[in-house]
């Protein structure tokens, strides 16, 4: 809806429910729901503003990850909304490139647990300067959100114990697709945009195609990448995203897969992060006669590359135990400072085996290395998240433009969102 002003509101209210996933009647979280969001979708340019009710016995927030917003609405642990009728309003103004965002909770301690029960949603942003008519874009017929999320159950409920006790958290032995088990999509046309977010608890995917088709990744976290990268796989580590598009043959059905994610990793990780598992994710089922769709365009987005030289600070962290930098979450205390409208350059070390998945709120950065080397190709564009492997060094690059409030903290954290909730987890402030 678009009130008097011009400016467009949602109204969000998180809920207990009951859904069917496949094991009778199971008790979950949703918002407006049972189970999961609405997709939310806004033009880049417009005026938000989001009523958030909290219809749940505990307390619990949301926050938008991946958009560039005002500290005070970014739905960070510092303002829990209350339970049983608490209310919050966040507002501002959406302005970054067109990608595929997504909402979760993120409560002090309690992110891992509201996620798992369902509390998540996509959030689309459009940008009519850059959209191209040449991607498929017809929500739900071409262009169709693809929530990824495993789980665990016991009888009809869903569990939180596994069976191996990874240090990572849950790692499921079912998958849901935007909530539904053993999901299919019936394609009508030759091409189909599949928006990918990984949005498990610890779960890391490595998508293929049945029979090692080639896929088009179009774009990253936060936005288009330069042009279409063709490939056969393509990891997410927990809270990433990626637009793809699969090109589809009249009348096959051809499963969307994730396969052995981390093949490279040691034993120990292979086996107790999930890195040997393989999943059929989707099963896309092509109509006997498909609808044209246009070329995938050589080019997509033109993106300036941030310079390292103009950085004002560097600063480095160290992901280790459940620390960062030695430290554990402490929401009364600041890690960095960052000046309002400078760039800077964060250099991220995985000091341990465990893979960590590396998140900033606030901004979309650029990586610029990986152990001293450009990054490969689908790590060119935005990103907000990025998964960390054991003993590597990353080095990104972010703008921490428009928002300044040296009062209220955005985070920067593992994603692994066990991890967050165990202090892995840090702070800082735009002044
Ligand atoms: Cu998606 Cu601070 O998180
Ligand atoms: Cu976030
Ligand atoms: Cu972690």
């Amino acid at each position: 809806a678009v009130d008097g002003q011009g400016r467009r509101v949602f109204e969000l209210k998180a809920q207990a429910g009951e859904s069917d996933l496949g094991h009778g009647a199971t008790r979950t979280w949703g918002y407006n729901g049972s189970y999961l969001g609405p997709t939310l979708r806004a033009k880049r340019g417009e005026q938000l503003v989001v009523n958030i009710h909290n219809g749940l016995g505990e307390p619990t927030t949301v926050h938008w990850h991946g958009m560039h917003l005002p500290a005070q609405a970014d739905g960070g642990p510092h303002r829990p909304i209350a339970a049983g009728g608490g209310m919050f309003q966040a507002a501002w103004k959406l302005d970054q490139p067109a990608a595929t965002l997504w909402y979760h909770p993120h409560p002090s301690e309690r992110t891992e647990a509201q996620v798992y029960r369902g509390l998540a949603g996509m959030f689309i942003v459009d940008d009519p300067a850059t959209d191209s008519a040449q991607l498929p874009h017809e929500y739900g017929v071409d262009d169709v959100p693809v929530i990824v999320q495993d789980k665990v159950f016991d009888g009809s409920q869903l569990s939180m114990s596994d069976r191996f006790g990874s240090d990572i958290g849950v790692l499921g032995d079912e998958l849901l697709v935007n909530g539904t088990p053993g999901p299919y999509l019936d394609v009508q046309t030759e091409r189909v945009r599949l928006r990918l977010l990984n949005g498990s608890t610890a779960r890391v995917y490595n998508f293929t195609l049945e029979g090692g088709r080639q896929f088009a990744m179009v774009g990253s976290d936060g936005g288009l990448l330069a042009r279409p990268y063709m490939t056969d796989h393509l990891r997410l580590s927990v809270g990433e995203r990626a637009e793809i598009v699969v090109e589809l043959k009249p009348g096959e059905h051809l499963a969307l897969r994730s396969e052995r994610p981390l093949p490279d990793f040691d034993f120990g990780n292979r086996k107790f992060q999930g890195g040997e598992d393989s999943f059929d994710v989707l099963q896309l089922r092509a109509a006997p006669t498909l609808r044209k769709s246009p070329e995938l365009p050589a080019a997509l987005v033109d993106t300036p590359r941030l310079d390292p030289k103009q950085a004002a600070a560097k600063r480095d962290f160290t992901f280790s135990g459940r620390d960062i930098n030695g430290d554990g979450m402490d929401m009364d205390r600041v890690d960095a400072v960052v000046v309002k409208n400078t760039t800077e350059v964060w250099n991220v070390e995985n000091g341990h085996d465990t893979p960590h998945s590396f998140h900033i709120h606030d901004v979309q950065f650029q990586v610029l290395s990986i152990d001293g080397a450009a990054p490969p190709e689908p790590l060119g564009g935005w990103k907000d998240t990025l998964f960390l492997e054991p003993h590597r060094k990353f080095s990104v690059i972010a703008r921490f433009a428009d928002y300044a409030d040296p009062t209220t903290a955005y985070m920067f954290h593992c994603h692994v969102l066990r991890h967050e909730d165990e202090g892995m987890m840090g702070q800082f402030v735009v002044v």
